[in-house]
């Protein structure tokens, strides 16, 4: 929203297009902008364009229209704008957001998130006359507004309690925007169970860090001195859309009503409830702009995975004093008691996070002696879990956004267990919900598939264990052959980004195959769940990450001459029968692609190719292995032409269940 700082219309859909670009990288099908009309009196109409496909593709169709005056200077604008990933209805410019209420676009609205009694409350509406155009959950939300102001009781109505009353009757999850002719340059927001943010720009310094909360306020008696904002704009929960025009923030709590007007912020509630904080606090943001640009990479899927020698520092930065071999992870020091005194832990996550949680299971239940169960969210929630307030509960997720791990969450919480958050997102839902936790520090991963999140996450449980059996004496051996180990990371991960040509050579021969497998077991089975995810994920290709140990359940007769397996046959305690698994493969005339530590003539021997690693301590081995599958699964999507940022049909946040 621009108040007192005249801009062309054309500066205001770009700083809106430019926003959704910088969200583009989160899989989205459509996209969609309105602005005030054109004319003099420019906020008595609402242009609307929606587009499927890339931004870009939006962007392009604004500009064909000729009927708005792109030039023209405004002094207040509010625009809103939107990017859409299909879950009720197709992907088709009827189905984009932002919807209207009618066809003079009288209220429009963008929401992120589910309505789920939406089906009553649009039997409703249609049985008062209202028209829908779309197959989505949302369009009920403009239309009910629209009814509720056709309908109000007086013409003094404020637009903040009309939209409170649309809140009234929503169930589920949103974040929501309005604009509407009605209320020309007011933008209102608000959210219940899904992320909303508002960045806060000034001309003027800020006069206080923090804005206070009021009750039952209507627009007239809102006024407050706590700055002259001259752009306000609200958005999602990732500020990468706005990390540009600020990195001042406010985290908005459910139920909470964003009102702009004349270019002052206010937020109100609709009513108080005991105990609840009477302020939202502004916080300032250290992302960078740069952070988040690809630099000199095809993709960023390809500069986050040859960024991991430095986000894996980042991630054990002022946690690990090398000289004491003491391990301190500050967002738990304060329960560590309480963790160490339970009975269970319980390790819950999605897609990649969950195989962070595979693959560190077996050393956590080592250094921590404590019964460790890791599970998928959706899973947990579907099997009604039991979980007990003597379990501590793990919730790991790169965005701290994902609505299945938000769920476990709150079922967890509500059953009194101890929450704990492993995100990389500062500031996330998870973050904020969870008693305390860890941020894993990898800085912003844009690439859908996700590669150097996975790493750090799996230090960081490490960094747990290690932190559990600080004063374990039988442990202490071990623990430093972990510490100095981790250690030695960056330079081993250095060495396996250094075979880049040769696995992309590997990945010249493979492309045109339909099908890949990939095996092992014990610390590396997580590994080829997690590289079997990424092949899948960006190549399209079958991928099925196979524990070596069920080869003769059923696997094996997969194998054949034709069949493409890659195996990580590592020097650990499974050596010996990862080689009995190699044999089988052999015998089948299967030509198996091994992954195996530097100097193993053995299986060099048996191998059709080799990839050779360098060794580290077992349940650290995961990291370095799993780099050649994050290598491999780009050359490949590479080779086959996909967009390796954007899969198909995949989100980077997957914030509906
Ligand atoms: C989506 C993404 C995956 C990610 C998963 C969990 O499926 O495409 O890359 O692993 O969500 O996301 P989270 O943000 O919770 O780690």
């Amino acid at each position: 929203l621009n108040y007192r700082v005249p801009q062309t219309r054309r500066d205001i859909i770009q700083t809106l297009i430019k926003g959704l670009q910088r969200m583009e990288y989160r899989g989205y099908d459509s996209a969609g902008v309105a602005v005030d009309g054109s004319g003099k009196d420019h906020a008595a109409s609402i242009s609307l364009y929606k587009k499927t496909g890339k931004v870009k593709a939006l962007d392009e169709e604004i500009y064909k229209n000729n009927s708005i005056d792109f030039e023209a200077e405004l002094d207040t604008h509010f625009g809103i704008a939107h990017t859409r990933w299909a879950t009720h209805g197709e992907p088709s410019p009827l189905n984009s957001h932002p919807h209207r209420s009618d066809k003079n676009n009288e209220f429009v609205v963008i929401h992120n998130g589910i309505i789920t009694n939406y089906k009553e409350l649009k039997k409703y509406l249609v049985s008062k006359g209202y028209d829908f155009e779309s197959d989505t959950d949302t369009e009920v939300i403009p239309k009910l507004i629209k009814y509720l102001y056709d309908n109000r009781e007086s013409n003094y109505m404020s637009f903040s309690t009309l939209v409170e009353r649309v809140i009234q009757q929503l169930e589920g999850a949103f974040a929501l925007v309005f604009k509407s002719i009605h209320f020309p340059g007011e933008a209102i927001a608000t959210r219940r169970g899904s992320p909303l943010l508002i960045g806060v720009r000034s001309q003027y310094e800020l006069s206080t860090e923090q804005i206070p909360v009021q009750y039952n306020c209507s627009k007239s008696s809102s006024r407050h001195p706590y700055f002259s904002s001259t752009h306000t704009s609200p958005q999602t929960c990732s500020a990468h859309a706005i990390i540009e025009h600020t990195n001042k923030v406010i985290y908005l709590e459910d139920d909470d009503i964003a009102v702009v007007v004349e270019g002052k912020l206010y937020v109100h509630r609709i009513k108080r409830t005991a105990g609840e904080d009477p302020v939202r606090v502004i916080q300032t943001l250290q992302m960078e702009l740069q952070q988040i640009m690809k630099g000199n990479f095809k993709a960023f899927m390809q500069k986050e995975i040859f960024e991991q020698p430095e986000s894996v520092v980042n991630t054990m930065r002022g946690r690990i004093c090398f000289d004491s071999n003491t391990v301190i992870l500050g967002g738990l020091s304060d329960h560590l008691k309480e963790i160490k005194r339970c009975r269970r832990l319980i390790v819950i996550g999605c897609g990649t996070s969950y195989h962070a949680g595979v693959a560190t299971r077996q050393i956590l239940e080592e250094l921590t002696e404590l019964p460790v169960m890791v599970e998928l969210a959706s899973d947990f929630l579907d099997r009604i879990t039991p979980v007990f307030r003597d379990d501590v509960c793990f919730f790991i997720s790169q965005s701290g956004e994902t609505a299945d791990t938000l769920m476990a969450l709150r079922y967890c919480k509500q059953r009194g267990a101890l929450t704990v958050g492993v995100t990389n997102t500062v500031g996330s839902s998870i973050c904020r919900e969870t008693n305390c936790g860890v941020h894993i520090n990898a800085g912003p991963e844009v690439g859908v598939a996700s590669t150097k999140a996975y790493t750090s996450q799996f230090v960081s449980l490490i960094m747990f264990g290690l932190m559990m059996s600080e004063d374990r004496l039988s442990m202490q051996q071990r623990r430093l052959e972990i510490i100095n180990g981790l250690q030695k990371l960056p330079e081993l991960i250095k060495e396996v980004l250094a075979l880049d040509d040769q696995i992309k050579s590997i990945a010249d021969e493979l492309h045109h195959q339909r099908s890949l497998l990939v095996m092992g077991r014990g610390y590396n089975y997580a590994t080829c769940l997690e590289g079997a995810l990424k092949i899948k994920e960006i190549t399209y290709m079958h991928s099925e990450g196979i524990l070596a140990g069920e080869l003769k359940h059923g696997p094996l007769a997969l194998i054949d001459k034709h069949m493409p397996v890659i195996m990580v046959i590592m020097r650990d305690a499974c050596y010996k029968k990862c080689h009995n698994a190699l044999e089988q493969v052999t015998a089948r005339q299967g030509r198996p692609i091994i992954l195996c530590c530097q100097d193993d003539p053995e299986i060099s021997k048996m191998a059709y190719k080799t990839i050779e690693l360098p060794h580290t301590v077992d349940c650290l081995q995961g990291i370095i292995s799993v780099i050649p599958l994050q290598l491999i699964s780009f050359h490949l999507a590479v080779l086959r032409g996909y967009d390796v940022d954007y899969p198909r049909n995949l989100a980077k946040s997957v914030t509906v269940e």
